[in-house]
């Protein structure tokens, strides 16, 4: 390679070169390669470890090779390596020899640490910010189908009824926790590596606090050795990404089942379905189940990572260069589902009728029958008992328990009295008035405190959004 063959008598070998070449994935991190280095030249001028001029010449080039990328008209070559060989060559080609101090008092190592943690908290905003529009949608169609009820599940066997609004926030919480996830990684990908130079730190008098504050860091990394080669807050993102995946998985796999005629629960809008190329009475929901299958992907990524850390002694290790192929399938695949999940959701219709009928089929209520007894004195295990007879003797006779009438009940149980013709699905659903329970004025009250929640969320990304350093935000001479 280009920059640094002093050693070597021989060329490389096009294959070894090629392998170990990173361009075409790591030149994602052409932005944040090129602000790094403008804050590390800026630095080096200050500290008086090169001259003034030198640094102009350097920020001058750099900013013309970001406007080169940005206009599509940067040529990445594979013989250049990586993302930071191609821009430093580039600021050769462009400046001659000056461009050879920008790599002062600095390592590849830590340079893509950096990079890769300038990228981290871009992307969790991103994420971030799609989980927020994610639970928006949740939680409208929350508000628009209060007063739904609905057959909650266990063993995807009917066990009571409960509030849609309830189901559909039990999908917030899960999102709460993935953006609460992300944000903590966030506290730990917010920290500076640049100064640990390959592995020990550097013999220049630098100032590590003044480059971590020009790019919006939080911190700087206390040990040189643990900050070029951690790779923990790749982990801890993807997997956030990959437990988010399975979330989402989750709430697919149900739309897939409530889109079947066997359940009949929702309708989703034809824009996000697919015909079928023989079957011209299908409407498939292909989004859900690809979503359902990217999971997979995810997972893998995760899985690929920790496997490619768990054997590499400290410090660097050319292996770690696989982590950015899995954060960047890991982020892409999160943030892509869940930019298609928002408007499908959103756009879906939920079939009221048909999941108010769904709620007191098949004994939905028998809980609440045994609950009744038990309320009376009736040992709760005997009550239980006693609603498993009745429940029987129903399915032999076809009949449902609010068929029976007073007499019939009193022949299982005396304690029953005319209060337990009123038991439904409202008394049912209102009855389980503790915190955290599908009661209304539970639901209502938990729908409001998921809002403000949500809306606490977007105020933190705004926050962290505006300490990020603007790319072409400084002029060059503004050392
Ligand atoms: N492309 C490399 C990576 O992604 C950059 C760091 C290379 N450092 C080294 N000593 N070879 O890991």
């Amino acid at each position: 390679m280009e920059l640094w063959g002093g050693r070597f008598r021989e060329a490389p070998n096009e294959l070894a070169a090629r392998f170990g070449a990173s361009i075409d994935v790591d030149r994602r991190l052409y932005r944040q390669d090129i602000v790094g280095s403008m804050a590390h030249c800026r630095m080096l001028a200050r500290q008086g470890i090169i001259d003034r001029s030198s640094a102009v010449t350097i920020l001058d080039g750099l900013t013309a090779i970001l406007a080169e990328i940005e206009r599509g008209e940067f040529e990445f070559r594979v013989d250049r390596e990586d993302v930071h060989a191609n821009v430093e060559g580039r600021l050769r080609d462009i400046a001659g020899d000056v461009a050879g101090r920008l790599h002062t008092a600095r390592s590849r190592n830590d340079q893509v640490a950096l990079d890769t943690r300038l990228w981290s908290r871009e992307a969790i905003l991103d994420l971030v910010r799609g989980l927020v529009a994610f639970a928006d949608a949740l939680l409208d169609q929350a508000q628009s189908n209060m007063g739904v009820a609905m057959p909650g599940y266990t063993h995807l066997q009917r066990a009571q009824p409960v509030l849609l609004t309830h189901h559909l926030l039990a999908y917030v919480e899960m999102v709460r926790r993935d953006v609460d996830r992300l944000r903590d990684a966030y506290r730990r990908v917010d920290v500076s590596p640049l100064g640990a130079g390959a592995l020990a730190g550097l013999p220049y008098p630098i100032d590590r606090e003044a480059v971590a504050r020009d790019l919006g860091f939080e911190a700087i990394s206390r040990n040189s050795l643990d900050a070029v080669s951690d790779r923990d807050y790749v982990v801890e993102i993807v997997a956030a990404c990959a437990l988010g995946m399975v979330h989402l998985s989750r709430y697919c796999e149900e739309i897939i089942l409530w889109s079947s005629t066997e359940f009949g629960f929702i309708s989703l809008s034809d824009a996000f379905s697919t015909g079928s190329s023989i079957m011209p009475q299908k409407k498939n929901p292909d989004t859900a189940e690809l979503i359902r299958g990217k999971a997979g992907r995810a997972i893998g990524s995760l899985t690929g990572l920790l496997v490619m850390l768990k054997g590499t002694p400290l410090a660097y290790n050319k292996d770690f260069q696989e982590d950015k192929s899995a954060l960047f399938d890991a982020v892409d695949t999160f943030g892509a589902s869940l930019a298609v999940l928002a408007p499908m959701t959103r756009s879906a219709t939920f079939k009221r009728d048909r999941l108010i009928a769904a709620a007191s089929e098949n004994f939905s209520l028998a809980t609440d029958y045994a609950d009744f007894l038990a309320q009376r004195g009736v040992p709760f295990r005997r009550a239980h008992e006693v609603i498993g007879r009745l429940v029987a003797r129903c399915l032999e006779q076809g009949c449902t328990l609010d068929s029976l009438s007073l007499d019939e009940l009193r022949a299982f149980a005396p304690e029953f009295t005319s209060d337990a013709l009123n038991i439904q699905i409202w008394s049912a659903i209102d009855a389980r008035d503790v915190p955290g329970g599908t009661a209304t004025g539970r639901v209502s009250a938990a729908l409001i405190e998921a809002r403000d929640a949500i809306r606490d969320v977007s105020v933190w990304i705004d926050e962290m959004a505006g300490r990020l350093p603007a790319a072409e935000g400084r002029l060059a001479s503004d050392i």
